[in-house]
């Protein structure tokens, strides 16, 4: 994963970098490090987070130029060594790369043979000395880096600066995301457009195989394939600063749980046909004379967008006369699957970048099949791959564990859904039901975010318990799924999610006094059959906590109540319970919430 951030221009590099740095860190935080050069050349690395490498400069620094790095380890421990930027044996080339060199170990073999000395474990130590090598062999410098790409293999966004030529940074990408912004007399260079928008919103998403010669005056961007300049697009990208600053909370988590609300109003925004008996999607619509001859839905993302994927799977099956699957991303890439172009493939990811997603499209897409993309970030690389896609517009999501993104994932399938289903059989009246009881949901869940002191207090009676399950069925069955990897992602505890119909086939074994379980039973067609399998594990002494807006006669150890909705809409009502029960649980134990160990944002490896 990692974040690399590089500048050069007028202002305080040093400043600018670190700054841009701790906007990247949701990509990774175990270690990180930064080179600038002005009166001279200072580097520093440390274990730790941005803030941990700032405390490294304690005087003040004039610098124009640098790179800078925060790392999620891939090859080698955390450690200052293996922090990023490494350099060549004579401390003149340094780089910072964001992805994985595949062919490190027979390169670094050659490279050892030929007298380099080695300072880390990484991978990513080899390009400095490959550079270094040509430079040796009297090649320039960019045409050493040019050498260098040509020969590595795998995944990469670098930066390059060499000392001896301190007016420039050598840029380039090959599946890893890499954004060049354009200021005046000032260049930013970074992961996503984060740090980007510290100077400026114009900028130049790099694709893959090009590089980009960056120096005060200018730019120039190459395939560095065959060494052809590119004319490239600068988009203009206005991205809100502020709506990425925890604004008073205490966690960006607790703040983005408290955003679902507005996610939801602004996933909506100008999609709901005036007389609310359709939907109006700009992608779909230039796909549409695609679509002719649809015959099957793909859903396919990772994680808790997964998650929203199989919630589209119930929801499309529902109402749609297609064949719907919703598929792990990292499991689809690699099996066999027959595309044609009656198959949409839709991929779901807030940040746009994970890898798996990204890797899964692109062999949909290869093979013949429509693509289409729900995306949060704007600009992202899945985003610039599908043939159409929609944002969500959640807005930034900084903490680690995602909440505000499904919201809007799973409001965003909704509009889909009724674009598709108004195309086929379903009647104005439905529509209209549906999205008329979906813009009362926003002000449902500011009303269940209104009673989070009962969720504390459901946090501290169950803080001491070790062991989790998470049940629900049919659309309850994403939810259960969600509250599990939530739980168990920032507080370190075992959780699982089962169909609560599964139960009874095996995992019911576990239950006792001491084996906590939470059962989403909204009041749907389900609801009775659920209820009955919250009643075996009553009997098995289970503690049971209902999230639901109908209650049992029956005793239950713990409620968390709802408002009433549509069947298809309570996963907007339950999920923001379970996101809330998360966020206190693991702030009873008082643990690094927005940053979870061994985690970062944005997967970028497979
Ligand atoms: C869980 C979480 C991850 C992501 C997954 C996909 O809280 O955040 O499971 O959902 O890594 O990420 P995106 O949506 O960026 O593709």
């Amino acid at each position: 994963m990692c974040g690399i951030v590089g500048y050069l221009g007028k202002r305080n590099a040093l400043e600018i970098i670190l700054k841009g740095l701790e906007k990247l860190e949701y990509r990774g935080y175990d270690s990180c490090g930064i080179v600038v050069y002005g009166e001279k050349l200072i580097l520093k690395k440390t274990v730790g987070m941005v803030k941990d490498l700032k405390e490294l400069f304690k005087e003040k620094i004039k610098a124009d130029i640098g790179i800078g790095h925060t790392r999620w380890a891939t090859h080698g421990g955390v450690t200052e060594f293996n922090a990023h930027p490494h350099f060549d044996c004579q401390k003149n080339i340094f780089i910072v790369h964001n992805g994985i060199i595949e062919n490190y170990q027979e390169l670094k073999k050659i490279l050892v043979n030929k007298g380099h000395l080695f300072n880390s474990e990484t991978d990513s130590e080899v390009i400095a000395h490959l550079i270094e090598d040509f430079i040796n062999q009297g090649d320039n410098f960019e045409a050493s880096v040019h050498k260098t790409l040509n020969l590595i293999q795998g995944t990469f966004a670098l930066l390059i600066f060499n000392k001896n030529e301190p007016n420039k940074i050598i840029a380039a990408r090959f599946s890893s995301p890499l954004v060049l912004g354009i200021g005046k007399n000032e260049f930013i260079l970074a992961s996503d457009p984060l740090p980007i928008s510290l100077i400026t919103d114009r900028m130049i998403f790099l694709d893959d195989s090009e590089m980009a010669i960056v120096n005060k005056e200018g730019y120039e961007i190459k395939s560095y394939v065959n060494n052809l300049k590119i004319d490239k697009k600068t988009v203009g990208l206005d991205l809100k600063v502020k709506t990425t600053e925890k604004e008073g909370f205490k966690h960006y988590m607790i703040k983005e749980i408290f955003e679902e609300p507005i996610a939801i109003e602004n996933t909506l925004r100008g999609r709901i046909l005036k007389d609310k008996t359709g939907t109006k999607i700009r992608g779909l619509e230039e796909i549409y004379h695609k679509l002719k001859n649809l015959k099957r839905i793909i859903l396919t993302g990772c994680g808790t967008a997964y998650y929203a994927c199989l919630y589209g799977k119930y929801l499309f099956e529902e109402f749609l006369p297609y064949i719907i699957e919703a598929e792990i991303a990292s499991e689809l890439r690699y099996r066999k699957i027959n595309y044609d172009q009656e198959t949409l493939v839709i991929a779901i990811s807030q940040s746009g970048e994970t890898i798996d997603t990204l890797e899964a499209l692109k062999e949909a897409k290869n093979k013949g099949a429509i693509t289409f993309g729900i995306i949060n970030v704007p600009g992202s690389t899945i985003a610039r791959t599908v043939d159409a896609g929609m944002y969500t517009y959640a807005g930034p999501e900084m903490a680690v564990a995602s909440t505000k993104a499904l919201i809007s994932q799973i409001t965003a399938l909704i509009l889909i859904m009724i674009y598709l289903a108004r195309k086929n059989l379903m009647k104005p009246e439905e529509a209209k039901n549906i999205l008329e009881e979906l813009e009362k949901i926003p002000d449902k869940i500011r009303y269940i975010l209104g009673q989070e002191s009962l969720i504390i207090d459901l946090a501290k009676n169950l803080i001491n318990y070790k062991n989790f399950y998470f049940l629900g069925r049919k659309f309850s069955l994403p939810v259960a799924l969600e509250g599990a990897l939530k739980l168990k992602e920032i507080s370190y505890v075992h959780s699982e999610a089962y169909p609560a119909g599964e139960m009874k086939h095996g995992p019911i074994a576990l239950i006792d006094e001491n084996f906590p379980v939470f059962v989403i039973a909204p009041n749907d067609s389900l609801y009775q059959k659920t209820i009955s399998n919250l009643e075996e594990i009553r009997a098995r002494k289970g503690k049971v906590i209902l999230i639901s807006d109908k209650f049992p006669e029956n005793k239950i150890d713990y409620l968390i109540s709802i408002p009433s909705s549509l069947e298809i809409l309570y996963p907007l009502l339950t999920i923001p319970s379970l996101h809330l029960f998360a966020y206190y649980f693991a702030n009873l134990l008082d643990l690094s919430i927005d940053r979870p160990r061994n985690l970062a944002k944005s997967v970028t490896v497979e």
